[in-house]
């Protein structure tokens, strides 16, 4: 066929698959056997052909509150009636300074000021940027160093791909940001294989700061950059202490602290943000997926007062931080965020993901036994189950997992390389855990 003639049938037939370059998803295999959501309500999608599927993973570990909620979706209606947009350089609308203090409400300690952006990468990116002018405009611009962790996931930009510790998102892209470096990973199956919650063994691995701050010179170090749980390079719950001990030698070197809440704010670890669950408040903080529980694009920075602070010098006219978004506070967000936050604190859902973390966790280790599993670790309302390798390739056996829990299962899970990821919507009943934990292990056996 002509191309000319392709491109109208194209565009005839918007279910032509072959125009959507799908993010993070092998085109090809999709594209032969689709799997494809056309509805969604509470803790269900719904298939093109009519089949409720259970969801394992809100979605991409972002729709905590469930899906398709009434107050929230009426929420986004009036608002799109009400105001589509309204710039935030130099302009406002009332409810973007609202949901910047519930939020900061919600933060731990003089975590005060949000800067808003739409997703968790943009979030990354701003919460690098936040620390190294911040060092820059207290006169110790020299601090241009930025510390991330092998194994780490803070986004698709080049500032979340240089401190991220996934090879293949990193290989393809270039020399990256320059004076980076990485903290050892926190995994060692040996010592904390099927552990419920924070591994005992793994605190020191925090002390490799101190090596990485005398080689290079505390003094050109801006900020180290962890997830308190490193989610998708499959569930790596911080072992007990790490993070204080990462806190204290920041604290030690006049390093930033920079938490990446993306996964785990709003309630995923059984509290507002994982920092409390930890007891150490970073410098900055940043989230995204949980704040609309995924309804509208939205993500941002949680900076600590002294931080903001540093900013707010100089002549009045002049902008303090030369960063920022079309969409930052877009109003629709805004709606989806204070209606979200409307909903967590009226149905408890942060206290429900706690005190259902125990029921969770033994669901999970039942698992513990079957075919081919090297180890489950669960930690809030997560659980991360490593499935052995085939011999003809990585991630043949949880890829092939997943396509079976959608097509012949009724359940969408989350898998990177051979591990299993279960994160269901806070508002996951105790029978719905039990039904979710069955049908990965029927998974589990299909594939062995
Ligand atoms: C810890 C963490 N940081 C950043 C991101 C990137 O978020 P987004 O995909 O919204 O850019 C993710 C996404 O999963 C994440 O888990």
């Amino acid at each position: 066929m002509p191309h000319s003639e392709h491109r109208r049938v194209a565009e005839a037939r918007p279910n032509d698959l072959e125009a959507f370059w799908m993010p993070f998803t092998p085109n090809r295999a999709f594209k032969k056997a689709p799997r494809m959501i056309v509805r969604a309500k509470d803790m269900h999608y719904y298939t093109d052909d009519g089949r409720a599927v259970l969801d394992a993973t809100a979605g991409l570990w972002c729709c905590n509150a469930g899906h398709n909620r009434a107050s929230v979706v009426a929420a986004i209606k009036r608002q799109a009636e009400e105001l589509d947009y309204a710039p935030a350089f130099q302009f406002a609308h009332p409810h973007a300074f609202e949901l910047a203090s519930r939020i900061a409400a919600l933060a731990p300690g003089d975590l005060d000021h949000v800067f808003f952006c739409n997703s968790g990468s943009e979030a990354v990116d701003t919460a690098l940027k936040i620390a190294l002018a911040y060092h820059n405009v207290r006169g110790e611009g020299a601090r241009t160093r930025l510390i991330g962790r092998e194994r780490g996931y803070h986004g698709v930009g080049f500032g979340g791909i240089s401190v991220g510790g996934i090879v293949n998102n990193r290989k393809f892209f270039g020399s990256l940001l320059t004076g980076v470096d990485h903290l050892p990973h926190t995994y060692n199956r040996d010592q904390q294989a099927f552990t419920k919650g924070e591994p005992e063994w793994g605190a020191h691995l925090a002390d490799d700061l101190e090596r990485i701050a005398t080689l290079h010179d505390p003094s050109t170090i801006a900020a180290v950059i962890v997830e308190p749980m490193a989610g998708s390079t499959g569930v790596l719950p911080a072992p007990k202490g790490y993070l204080a001990r990462l806190r204290a030698i920041c604290d030690k070197y006049g390093i930033l602290l920079i938490f990446d809440e993306v996964i785990t704010g709003f309630g995923r670890l059984g509290f507002p943000f994982a920092a409390e669950r930890y007891g150490v408040t970073p410098d900055i903080m940043t989230f995204a997926k949980g704040v609309t529980s995924g309804t509208v694009p939205m993500g941002g920075a949680i900076v600590r007062a002294p931080v903001y602070d540093a900013f707010m010098h100089g002549p009045e006219h002049v902008i303090e931080l030369f960063h920022g978004y079309t969409y930052s506070a877009h109003p629709l967000a805004c709606a989806a965020g204070l209606a979200t936050l409307d909903l967590y604190r009226e149905e408890k859902l942060f206290e429900r993901a706690r005190a259902l973390e125990p029921k969770f966790a033994d669901a999970a280790m039942t698992l513990r036994g079957l075919p081919g599993v090297l180890d489950i670790r669960t930690v809030g309302l997560v659980a991360g189950i490593d499935l052995a390798s085939k011999p003809d390739g990585f991630g043949k056996r949880a890829y092939a997992a997943m396509e079976k829990a959608f097509h012949e299962h009724g359940i969408l899970i989350r898998v990177t390389g051979d591990t299993i990821a279960v994160t269901p919507p806070l508002i996951v009943s105790e029978d719905e855990i039990g039904e979710l934990f069955a049908k990965v292990g029927k998974v589990i056996e299909a594939v062995r």
